[in-house]
Formats: C-alpha cells, structure tokens, sequence
C-alpha cells in the first residue's frame, strides 16, 4: 500500500498534476501547487459537481462568498471556541501529536485487522461465506469495533471537556497508532486554534483581526435571506458553493489529504424544521450515487455513520473512500439543524427566518449540508484510476483511466510522422477541435510511445494522421482504456468524442 502511495504522488509530479508549493525554497509543508493537467482535472471535478447540483436541482443555486468574513462570523459559529485540539510534543522523536489525528490512525489500524479477520474467515468458509453475518456476529469483529467506538467516544468527551489531562491518557491508550506511547517525556498539553489569522487595515493600531474561513459554509449561512429574496426560493431550497477554506492542520501529512490550504464544495439544503431527517437521508443517497456516477468501483466507498455529533448535528455521516493508505473521510453530510442561523440571528440582531406560505408561519429552518473536499476527491479518483497493466505481449503499461468526463486533455492528435503535409492536417484537427475540448498536439517520438504517455497521461483519445488520412479524411482513433483502434471520419470526431466526455 505504502508502494502504491508513493507511486501515486512521483506520477503527480512526473504528469504535471501536482507539484510541492514553491518548491524551488524546499517547498512548504501541508502546501501543494497544481500543475498544467491537474488544474484541468480540478477543475472538471469542480465543474462536475457544480452540475450535478445546481444545474439537476432547480431549487438549488450557487453563491461565491469572500474569504475574508466579519470576525464575529466566527464566533457565532463555535470556531473561536471550539474549533481548538489538544496537540503535545514528544520530548526524544520531536513529533507532535493532535488527538483526532491519532484517534484517526488508530481506528484505521483496528479496522485493518477486522478485514484480516474477514479474508481469514473467507478463505476458510469460501462460497458459503456471509460478510455481514460475520461482522454482526464474530466476537473477535465485535470487540475490534467496541474499542472504536470507545476510544472515538472518549476523544469526543476530551475534546468537549476540553479535558488535556484525559488526553494524555488517550495517547496512552493509543498504543498501537503512537510508538511513543510508553515514553514519559512529553511537553504539556496545549489547547490550539485551526483558523489563521491576518489583519485588515494600514496601520497596527486600526487593524482589525481577521481569519482566514475555515469552512465555505458560514459564507451561505450569512447570505441566507440575500439569495432567498432575490431569488424568491421556497423552502426547501439549496445554495452551492466552491472555494478555499484554510485550517493550521498541526499534523499535516497524506500529501494532498490533509493540506493547509484546501477547497471545499459545500451545499446547504434549507428544510422545514421537523423534515431534516429526511432530507438527510436523501442527500447520504444522492451524494453516494453522485461518487458511483465517476465510476472507480462501488466497494471503494462506505458510509461511517456519526454516535458521537458535533454541536451543531442532530446526525452526521461520512462517505469513506479506500486512499492509498485505507479507508477515510471524503465527503460528510451533516443535519445542522437551525444552529447557524440561529447563532447568527443572536449575534447579528437580523432576523434570519423564512415566510412559509403553506403553514402561514415563519421559522428558522433547518439545514441539511454536504460537504466534499476537492483535493480529496482529486486524491481519490487519481488514486484508483493509476493502474499498472501487463499486456497480452507480456510489456506493461502505465494506464491513469481517470473518467474521460474530468479528464484534463480528451484527445491527443497525432501526425505518424513529422513530413508529407501529416503535421499540418493533424494540426487544423486541433484547430477544429479545440472550441470544444482540450485537446493537444504531439509529434516527438515514435508512435508506441506517444501512445503509453498519453496513457500515463489519462488522455481517453488518441488520434493519429496518416498518409491514408490525405486521400480518404479518416484518421485512427485509439480508445486508452481498450486500446482498440479503428478508422473514423474525421467529420466524426466531435461527437464519438463527445458522447464519452460530456457530463
Ligand atoms: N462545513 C462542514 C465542514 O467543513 P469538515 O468535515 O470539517 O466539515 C468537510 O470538512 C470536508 O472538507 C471533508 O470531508 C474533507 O473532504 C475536506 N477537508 C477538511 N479538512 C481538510 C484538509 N485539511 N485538507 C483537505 N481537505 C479537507
């Protein structure tokens, strides 16, 4: 797994997908820069999801909100308070710690043995095998699973007592995700902010302390009633929105997993109070079928219901998807309740309600959200889509089958040789195709390996001019994943390639 984490990120660097910030000074930690086709990949994932919301949902419409909020944003939110962690220091390794990171670490250590136990049970039971009932009912399974719940429920009360002598004990506790567990020299536990802060204005005395957001949601919650006037939306009613959000993650690690600087695409679904049940449970289904839709595999995702909520969440779930290095969070969806909106009417003095013409009443409503990280559905889908081949002359191939309709360049053009008038006819190809997609040209090397770095490169079409291609206008078109060739009208590009690539 390590092997296939590190392959991962050398092919991000080696394709232009994603390169350490300023690298040049030795880079900065928990930073990453995207490179020309990872802009293009991000950027198809970002459209994707756009789509998918607020073009399918007529009662759903985007927002682009500042970075920069008024600080008492944030406090109406609980993150002045409560977005802290314990975090301490191992005296001898110098490595710092923070709770849920371990707690993390941890629980994906024990589940590693749970799925050592099933494979066991598999080999030995073979057909007859039921995965479920074995889950339910092996006691090794269900004592794996009570020392989860039970380290993630004492985290919870740690971090909600703000308890920093329970949390050293945690990390005792916590053998097997700390190696330092035995040792006794640790600094003291220390309480530490996520948000960065920065300051607005010319002169030290006026300055006026700002954060840097650390979720897009606060920006939805605050235009609220902006978007739900102007638009004239009945409840219930959505607003989308993408863009960076920052958090001084303490243990930054996972490459582009866990960053510093990140994005997220949040989605607020505003709901009748007593409703958000429901909506919740829709959203869990419709985000799941939204990540199935791109097509990595079914068995790569699974939900991790919430026993232990945040403040703001009557429930909460995360859909899972197995990185490199295991199973972990890539999106959550939470039922807010009417906790924002009604912190922000207390802070703010504005009402924040809703007219409901059906019920003749007006109410604070309650809000489903779901919320996915960009750089970790990056990670994902280019995490599954690296595949190693060994073809049928017993070669190998390199092959990033990302889904054709994110991938950065649908179709490379390909002259078979760099004479005859081949360049000039492969170029006006790009120059007819380029209104529609990115596409690029390619003339250097022999055609074999023009071909195997289009693959590593996950462009889903080849096309190649040849010298049939002057007399009769077809060309070959490749497809990536099959590597099938075949002859086709050049006339008929477009749409062979835009039937696979369109969302
Ligand atoms: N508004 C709710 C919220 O922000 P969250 O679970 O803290 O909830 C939502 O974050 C998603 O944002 C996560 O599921 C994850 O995909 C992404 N995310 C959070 N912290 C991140 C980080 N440091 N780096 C990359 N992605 C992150």
């Amino acid at each position: 797994q390590e092997d296939v984490f590190k392959k991962v990120i050398s092919h991000a660097k080696e394709y232009g997908y994603i390169f350490g910030s300023s690298e040049i000074y030795d880079g900065l930690s928990a930073v990453y820069d995207y490179g020309q086709n990872g802009a293009e990949l991000k950027k198809n994932l970002r459209e994707y999801w756009w789509k998918s919301m607020v073009f399918m949902h007529q009662n759903i419409v985007g927002l682009d909100s500042a970075i920069f909020m008024h600080p008492t944003t944030w406090k109406a939110s609980g993150h002045v308070d409560a977005f802290n962690d314990p975090l301490i220091d191992n005296k001898d390794s110098k490595k710092r710690y923070r709770a849920d990171v371990l707690v993390e670490d941890y629980r994906e250590k024990i589940n590693q043995k749970i799925e050592k136990d099933i494979a066991k049970a598999q080999k030995r039971f073979g057909e007859a095998f039921d995965e479920n009932e074995f889950r339910n009912t092996n006691p090794n399974v269900l004592r794996r699973q009570k020392e989860i719940d039970d380290i993630t429920a004492e985290l919870t009360r740690v971090q909600e007592e703000n308890d920093l002598v329970g949390f050293k004990q945690l990390i005792e506790d916590l053998g097997i995700a700390c190696p330092e567990s035995g040792s006794k020299n640790w600094t003291d536990v220390r309480q530490f902010n996520l948000m960065f802060g920065t300051k607005l204005g010319a002169s030290a005395e006026s300055a006026t302390d700002l954060y840097l957001r650390p979720e897009t949601a606060q920006g939805i919650f605050v235009n609220f009633l902006n978007v739900q006037k102007t638009g004239r939306m009945k409840i219930p009613f959505g607003i989308a929105q993408t863009g960076k959000a920052f958090r001084n993650e303490i243990v930054a690690r996972q490459f582009i997993f866990r960053m510093r600087e990140f994005e997220q695409m949040e989605m607020q679904f505003f709901v009748r109070p007593g409703e958000e049940m429901k909506w919740y449970e829709y959203w869990k289904e419709t985000r799941l079928q939204w990540h199935l839709s791109l097509g990595l595999g079914e068995e790569n995702y699974r939900f991790h219901d919430h026993d232990k909520l945040a403040h703001y969440a009557n429930a909460a779930a995360d859909i899972e998807f197995d990185f490199p290095f295991g199973f972990k969070e890539l999106e959550g969806i939470h039922s807010r309740t009417d906790f924002d909106l009604k912190a922000h009417e207390e802070y703010s003095g504005k009402k924040l309600q809703f007219f409901d013409p059906e019920l003749g009443k007006s109410y604070v409503p309650y809000v489903v959200e779901t919320s996915v990280g960009l750089d970790r559905l990056f990670l994902a889908v280019f995490s599954k889509a690296l595949q190693e081949e060994e073809l049928e002359d017993g070669s190998q191939r390199t092959v990033l089958k990302l889904p054709a309709v994110v991938a950065p360049v649908k179709a490379a053009i390909l002259p078979l040789v760099k004479k005859d008038g081949l360049p000039e006819v492969a170029q006006q190809i790009v120059d007819d195709l380029k209104w529609k997609f990115n596409v690029m040209y390619d003339e250097k090397d022999a055609i074999g390996r023009r071909y195997r770095r289009q693959d590593a490169n996950g462009t889903p079409f080849c096309i190649t001019v040849d010298h049939d291609t002057l007399n009769d206008q077809t060309v070959t078109l490749r497809d990536r994943d099959t590597m099938e060739q075949k002859r086709v009208a050049i006339a008929d590009l477009k749409p062979i390639i835009a039937q696979k690539t369109d969302a």
